[in-house]
């Protein structure tokens, strides 16, 4: 909050603003410059607006829209102000509004008049846009890597854990057994597709609003192929208008972010109920847990649980910036100023997200015995009593579901496993049924038969796992 805001608005003896205020006879109040102030949080965009304005300035000496000496004075005066902000971080004045104008009032002051040639033939709406797309692609880029690596260490631990019997689930109820390598690599396709959303959305970002100016173009002979490829962009913007008024590439982003994050705080969610002792499927490392300052004997999931709070923001951000577009006119409104913290947040949260996920695949141990005595609870293999049925006695698969229910319902007053059930017990249900039965029984014979493409079979999962290693660079 500034002190010295001024509830009145007056504004007595302010100065007007150096950048626009040719044609006010007052200096705004303070209200005004502190709900007009980005710097605040478009500082974060320093590096790409001394990249831009550096491409820029080198494309309007090239063409002889300013004298050469000007352009080079422009871009050591750039690459001076970078230095400073590197070092010291970037000032942040009110009067200045936004990283746009802090750089250039700096390099006004560090090479004097020439710099008042910078901004020919641009516009802030054409930089901001520029300088936040640059911004988002690196933001893409540093999520697909860090989700490569969560992907290395699911399938590192999958392949750990190919043979690895646990219950599957359906309602959260033990439905049938499955590989712990089977469960982790159901993670690493979600994040596959993660991965492949984010390659879809960065290409389609990647082209340069530079050059559009304050919405229209410009009358100047600018390249605008030439600062596009010096910035990385395939290509120009081929309209103006919506150059300067699309957000779409942040909303791509925070989409991104948000299937993401909802990805992992699934996972967080079973890992949580995974580390709880009714489970006690897994140990979660020290380092991504907390103790209790009451229970000493407690140790917490909390790295897992904000990993599962932290999507809540991150789906609100996406939410936040799609209401803050939803009825803006071409082109540019202030209101898109709002377009950054959101993305910015987002940013981070998947940035931390992703790293203690990563750190809580890898560092876990999996309590693989306690897992597998929990799938041979629950009748898990009442499917494979049916299967048997139907593959060994060519009994149609609804008796033998029938028949099956009827050995459940005894072996469950007996409280008893199914394999448990004497051979004389079975029989009486189903006189069809002899010894060979038991084979079919056991949650290794369960896991081993269930060998279809992409199913649960030691076998697939270890196919899986090879391919994802491949996929992913690493080394046999
Ligand atoms: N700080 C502004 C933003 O982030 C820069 C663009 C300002 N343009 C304008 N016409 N006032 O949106």
């Amino acid at each position: 909050m500034n002190d010295e805001r001024d509830m009145t608005g007056s504004n007595q003896g302010a100065a007007t603003n150096a950048m626009w205020g040719g044609r006010f006879a007052d200096g705004p109040s303070a209200i005004m410059r502190e709900i007009n102030a980005s710097i605040p949080f478009d500082k974060a965009l320093w590096r790409e607006d001394i990249a831009a304005s550096k491409a820029h300035v080198a494309m309007l000496g090239a063409q002889g829209i300013i004298a050469a000496e000007d352009a080079q004075a422009i871009s050591a005066g750039l690459d001076a102000v970078a230095a400073e902000y590197a070092a010291n971080g970037v000032p942040e004045n009110w009067d200045l509004e936004d990283i746009h104008m802090t750089t250039e009032a700096r390099l006004a002051e560090l090479i004097g008049p020439a710099a008042g040639r910078l901004h020919t033939a641009r516009s802030r709406n054409d930089q901001v846009a520029t300088d936040f797309r640059l911004w988002v692609r690196t933001a893409f880029d540093r999520m697909d890597e860090g989700l490569a690596g969560l992907q290395r260490a699911l399938v590192a631990r999958a392949g750990e854990h190919a043979d690895s019997i646990m219950p599957g689930f359906t309602h959260l109820q033990t439905a049938q057994p499955v590989t712990l390598g089977h469960h982790l690599m159901a993670y690493y396709e979600m994040l596959r597709r993660d991965r492949s959303r984010l390659a879809d959305a960065r290409a389609r970002m990647n082209e340069c609003p530079l050059g559009s100016a304050a919405l229209a173009g410009t009358g100047f002979p600018i390249d605008r192929a030439m600062t596009a490829a010096a910035l990385g962009f395939d290509a120009p913007t081929a309209n103006s208008l919506d150059s300067v008024s699309d957000r779409d590439f942040a909303l791509d982003f925070l989409w991104c972010c948000s299937a993401t994050a909802l990805h992992l705080s699934r996972l967080a969610e079973e890992l949580i109920l995974w580390a709880s002792q009714p489970f006690g499927f897994i140990r979660l490392p020290d380092s991504l847990s907390t103790g209790s300052s009451i229970m000493p004997q407690k140790k917490n999931p909390d790295a897992a649980e904000l990993v599962r709070g932290h999507s809540g923001r991150v789906i609100g951000s996406l939410t936040s910036l799609m209401i803050t577009m939803k009825g803006l006119p071409l082109a540019y409104s202030k209101d898109m100023q709002d377009d950054k913290p959101p993305v910015f947040e987002a940013a981070s949260l998947m940035e931390l997200a992703i790293a203690a996920m990563t750190g809580m695949i890898a560092g876990s141990t999996f309590n693989t015995a306690r897992m597998r005595a929990a799938a041979e609870l629950g009748y898990a293999t009442a499917t494979d009593l049916a299967d048997w049925l139907v593959r060994a006695r060519g009994i149609p698969f609804r008796e033998a579901h029938h028949i099956t229910g009827s050995a459940v319902k005894l072996a469950e007053s007996r409280g008893v496993a199914l394999d448990q059930l004497p051979l004389a017990d079975l029989q009486a249900i189903d006189a069809r049924i002899d010894e060979s039965v038991y084979a079919a029984l056991s949650v290794d014979a369960s896991v081993a038969a269930r060998s279809s493409y992409g199913g649960t079979a030691p076998d697939q999962v270890r196919l899986q796992v090879a391919r994802a290693r491949e996929a992913l660079g690493m080394e046999e």
